[in-house]
């Protein structure tokens, strides 16, 4: 089955997610949060995951790295570089993540602890993780603080988290993410909290680790204009479903599927005449009651009768995804 799988695939992939479904059950019904979700990405390539909140983002994150509740059931596949990591034991879903696949979680501050200096854990990693005596830690950390562009790095050491502005702890946890030099990282919502130029700075910084590490990142956000310059390929997502997936350029030139023509407007631009930005009419839907059919049909303003049934994921273009019953070409 898996060899079935694979076949179709290229070797050189890092990342191959096949079919992922993840089902939490409640007292109130069951609610798939991530729902037939299919993606891959190859060594040093950076893939973003785009959609509004609640849509599936962080769910799909911990599907990969065994972080799901309790109440999740899982389903589907994802193989890294041909292993299939869905449903490991715990034994050997420690050694996945820091060593194979790393994560920057939304809140990213509040993973530090605020009693240990931030030196004192960047050493731990290394010392848990790779068996380091504590000096070669030292001096790696050291090393690794620096490659993240943290000025002084050996005073940083000595430093406990609420010492640190917010865009350093956001670079403390990415040299934390980065210290066993993992093949995936993955960043959910790394700089929300952030401002603006701190932002951009952040996202310079992952282009660099990207060229030097030769990482591959999945970046999750809501806000398709902080990914647009680093991300590869763009896959967007709403209520759990794939809406459209591709390259970054077909993406912003030529959006196939309303829900992305909708978060594309919703970035704010320099030069543009309209000072108000274009929001998408109405919320997100409710998981428990979600509409017949294409979940988008109440926000769409393309909507026909069509999209009483869900639409069928269709490949177009090169290497494009997308679940719409509109033309591309029907779409402005
Ligand atoms: N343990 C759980 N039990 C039931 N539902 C859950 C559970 N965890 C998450 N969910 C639901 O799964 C859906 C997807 O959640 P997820 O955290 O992936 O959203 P997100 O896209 O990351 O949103 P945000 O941008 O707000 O972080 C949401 O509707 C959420 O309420
Ligand atoms: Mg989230």
């Amino acid at each position: 089955m898996y060899a079935m799988i694979l076949t179709e695939t290229s070797a050189e992939l890092l990342l191959v997610v096949k079919n992922l479904r993840v089902i939490f059950s409640t007292k109130d019904g069951n609610i798939t949060a991530v729902n037939d979700l299919s993606f891959s990405i190859r060594e040093g390539e950076t893939l973003g995951i785009v959609g509004e909140s609640g849509s599936g983002k962080s769910q799909t994150a911990f599907a990969l790295m065994g972080l799901l509740a309790k109440n999740a059931s899982i389903s589907g596949f994802a193989f890294l570089q041909g292993r299939q990591i869905l449903n490991l034991s715990e034994k050997k879903l420690n050694k996945l993540r820091a060593q194979e696949i790393a994560m920057i979680f939304q809140n990213p501050i509040t993973a530090l602890n605020p009693y240990m200096q931030v030196g004192q854990q960047l050493m731990e990693v290394l010392i848990f993780h790779k068996g380091m005596r504590k000096k070669k830690a030292f001096e790696e950390s050291v090393q690794m603080l620096d490659a993240v562009k943290i000025s002084e790095p050996r005073k940083r050491m000595m430093m406990f988290p609420h010492e640190l502005s917010g865009g350093m702890g956001q670079r403390v946890m990415i040299a934390m993410a980065l210290l066993c030099r993992p093949k995936l990282l993955i960043a959910d919502e790394p700089t929300t909290a952030l401002d603006v130029t701190v932002q951009a700075q952040i996202m310079t910084l992952f282009n660099d680790l990207k060229r030097d590490f030769n990482t591959s990142i999945i970046i999750i956000t809501h806000d398709l204009g902080v990914v647009a310059g680093i991300c590869d390929k763009i896959l967007i997502i709403y209520a759990g479903r794939m809406m459209e997936y591709g390259n970054v350029r077909d993406l912003f030139y030529s959006p196939s599927h309303p829900y992305s023509i909708g978060l594309l407007n919703a970035i704010p631009r320099l030069n543009c005449e309209n000072k108000y930005l274009l929001t998408i009419p109405g919320d997100p839907p409710n998981m428990l009651c979600l509409p017949q059919g294409c979940p988008f049909n109440t926000r769409c303003s393309y909507v026909t009768e069509l999209c009483m049934k869900m639409p069928s994921l269709k490949k177009f273009g090169e290497d494009r995804v997308r679940a719409c019953f509109k033309e591309v070409e029907e779409l402005s």
